[in-house]
């Protein structure tokens, strides 16, 4: 399965904010937003990525994250020139998807919780029509919303509707078969101009092959593309890393707890980067490792809480 990360986009909702840069490269916490929907594919097990940008930030992107061996996966870049809606990723990804399945996630969405990882592992290897996810908010007309008979069968799928019929919205992670790029040539533009993700997943149930899940219990999901959920991102992950006294959601710890990367290719990193609180911290994950080698722990939800690191000298 490919990925693909959309992370073009005007900003203007972010604007002054993002007028010297992409919303996607704003930090959360301490990192750039991007690790996150990043880690969200190398979690499911994707090492495949196209990320799409806008013109002006293109080289910012390819700065931050480069060809991303140092986590052991392969990006590619591609611009997305006019804002011409979300399913335009799958149009513009075309020749990367190359007719095979495909993962598309929303460079502003963070996804975090205890069982994530099987359950995007599952989907990864979903091959038959689209497979989205529906999470329970208190403000649903801000989101795709979709509804349910109590069979779980869907009976409705709206943008931003005036009067949502469930409290359901529609998260920005989309799992696609073989066909999206084709079905997504089908679209047309809708009022606001753009093709829209929801017209897309209406076409696949009209086709009777969309599948809808609800995150699991637990499951955090933000999208921080609002001023108060982007500081309330960055408030949530600074605190559950305190909590569990360890780090959560970053690239270096999924890449080497899913052995895309050897300790040697971690350390040659870490030696790359100046010793800053970050890099530390990811450090400690790694030799602590080295100690307990926790086999099965959820690479993205990890905690290093309850144990003493032992230092290289005590080892
Ligand atoms: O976050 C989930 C929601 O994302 C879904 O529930 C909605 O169905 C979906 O339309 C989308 O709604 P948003 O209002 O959040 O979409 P927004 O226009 O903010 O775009 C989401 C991200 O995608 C944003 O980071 C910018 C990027 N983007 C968006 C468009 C329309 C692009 O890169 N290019 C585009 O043309």
């Amino acid at each position: 399965m490919k990925g693909i990360i959309l992370a073009a986009g005007a900003g203007t909702r972010l604007s002054p904010a993002t007028l010297p840069i992409s919303k996607i490269l704003l930090p959360v916490y301490d990192r750039p937003m991007i690790y996150y929907p990043l880690c969200t594919l190398m979690t499911a097990g994707i090492r495949d990525i196209l990320v799409i940008t806008n013109e002006s930030d293109l080289e910012n992107f390819r700065r931050t994250l480069g060809d991303g061996s140092q986590f052991g996966i392969h990006i590619e870049y591609d611009v997305q020139h006019v804002q011409r809606g979300i399913a335009d990723a799958l149009i513009i990804g075309e020749r990367f998807i190359g007719g095979d399945s495909v993962c598309l996630v929303l460079g502003d969405n963070i996804f975090y919780g205890p069982g994530l990882e099987q359950l995007l592992r599952k989907a990864a290897s979903f091959d038959g029509g689209a497979l989205v996810f529906g999470y329970r908010v208190p403000d649903p007309e801000r989101f795709g919303v979709v509804a349910f008979d109590g069979d779980m069968n869907v009976t409705s799928l709206e943008e931003k509707p005036e009067e949502p019929e469930s409290d359901y919205a529609v998260v920005g992670l989309y799992f696609y078969d073989g066909r999206a790029s084709e079905m997504a040539e089908r679209l047309t533009p809708s009022a606001r101009g753009e093709l829209e993700i929801t017209d897309l997943n209406r076409l696949y149930l009209q086709e009777g092959d969309l599948h809808v899940e609800i995150f699991p219990e637990g499951t955090k999901w933000i999208d921080a593309g609002t001023f108060d959920s982007l500081l309330m991102s960055s408030t949530f992950v600074c605190e559950e890393e305190r909590r569990i006294g360890g780090k959560i959601l970053c690239p270096e710890i999924i890449a080497y707890m899913s052995d895309f990367i050897s300790r040697e290719e971690l350390e040659a990193w870490l030696g790359r980067n100046k010793v800053n609180d970050y890099f530390r911290a990811i450090r400690d994950v790694i030799r602590l490792f080295l100690v307990f080698p926790l086999v099965g722990l959820d690479s993205s939800y990890l905690t290093i809480v309850n144990f003493e690191v032992p230092s290289a000298a005590s080892r």
